[in-house]
């Protein structure tokens, strides 16, 4: 996703502040006594990207509080939902074998898979001390039950790593598990910290578990078909690990009288012929669509509930996920 901060509006300077005050808060928050451990955080710095799941926990708060000045705990929670964004990452790439992120390398490739394992859970146990101090309860639990099921999400996907007969089903309950249980989350502690009722905090979380599960649609998308020059991390990956994303899931349902020259395709890493015949029967086509549709439900519910430049903001983040 590009960066799509509006810093020439009011809430995008809002947010732009807000971001650095919430990262400060992030990473005051994880020193610690232990100069090993600082070490190990600092090469944190470069998994430090757009903070969608901060921005839109912050965004969703300030819809439903346009002209009050932004509550410490507001900034907390957000330090807390990327904190637990990062440690995923951090325990991702180790699952990945991945060696680099945002064009740099991964904290696997640099220290190792212990301290990369070790500084994930560092991060988790950061995350629910840091929601701790907000003592609201309700967020605990819902911080629990959020990385329980993105938890779950990765436990479903290790097994069903090369079957080949996985459903459109199956993969859209572990990407809504994986990733889009995060970013749901997110939108929902900032609809309960800024006070919304039932139905505007059901709202909130429905936009970003629609927008979570095109986000990974997409970089499902990116993985299979871009360089990695480009996404600054390695690619072909998911074909490596035996990780059916929905062009080839797709694809295997509607043709599967060609299942054995796709299988050849990804057995071999023949990425090339791989990617023409993806395209060639358009399930490429069909993911793309299934990305821009996700995208179009989740802003038409959440406009259909709020209005101002805070939900404006909302939207343009996730359109810009949108393929023309
Ligand atoms: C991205 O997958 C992965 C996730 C969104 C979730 C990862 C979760 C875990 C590894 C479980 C550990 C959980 C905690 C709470 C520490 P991807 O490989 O498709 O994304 P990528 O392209 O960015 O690597
Ligand atoms: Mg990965």
């Amino acid at each position: 996703m590009r960066s799509l901060i509006d810093i020439s509006t009011p809430v995008g300077v809002w947010l732009t502040e807000e971001l650095s005050l919430v990262s400060d808060v992030l990473f005051e928050h994880l020193i610690n006594k232990h100069p090993d451990v600082n070490t190990l955080c600092h090469e944190l710095a470069t998994y430090k990207g757009k903070m969608l799941r901060p921005s839109l926990l912050l965004l969703s708060w300030r819809v439903l509080n346009p002209d009050t000045e932004t509550p410490q705990s507001v900034r907390v929670a957000a330090g807390v939902v990327e904190l637990i964004h990062l440690a995923t990452l951090v325990h991702d790439d180790v699952l990945d074998e991945a060696d680099l992120r945002r064009g740099a390398r991964t904290i696997n490739s640099l220290r190792g898979n212990e301290a990369a394992v070790m500084l994930g859970d560092y991060l988790l146990s950061s995350a629910f001390l840091l929601c701790s101090t907000i003592k609201n309860p309700d967020l605990n639990l819902l911080l629990g039950g959020v990385t329980n099921t993105l938890c779950a999400g990765e436990v479903v996907q290790l097994s069903n790593r090369n079957n080949m007969d996985l459903t459109q089903e199956q993969y859209f309950q572990i990407i809504r598990d994986k990733t889009a249980s995060l970013i749901a989350a997110s939108c929902e502690m900032g609809g309960v910290l800024g006070g919304g009722g039932e139905v505007q905090i059901r709202v909130l979380r429905e936009f970003g578990e629609k927008a979570g599960t095109a986000f990974q649609i997409k970089d499902d998308l990116l993985d299979l078909l871009e360089e990695e020059s480009l996404v600054g991390k390695p690619v072909g990956r998911d074909v490596e690990k035996g990780k059916l994303t929905l062009p080839v899931i797709v694809f295997l349902q509607e043709n599967p009288d060609k299942k054995s020259v796709l299988l050849d395709a990804m057995v071999y890493g023949n990425t090339k012929t791989l990617r023409e015949i993806l395209h060639g029967a358009g399930s490429v086509q069909v993911a793309i669509e299934c990305v821009n549709e996700l995208v179009t439900s989740a802003v038409g519910g959440v406009v259909g509930e709020f209005e101002g430049p805070a939900v404006a903001q909302m939207c343009v983040m996730v359109e810009g996920l949108h393929t023309d």
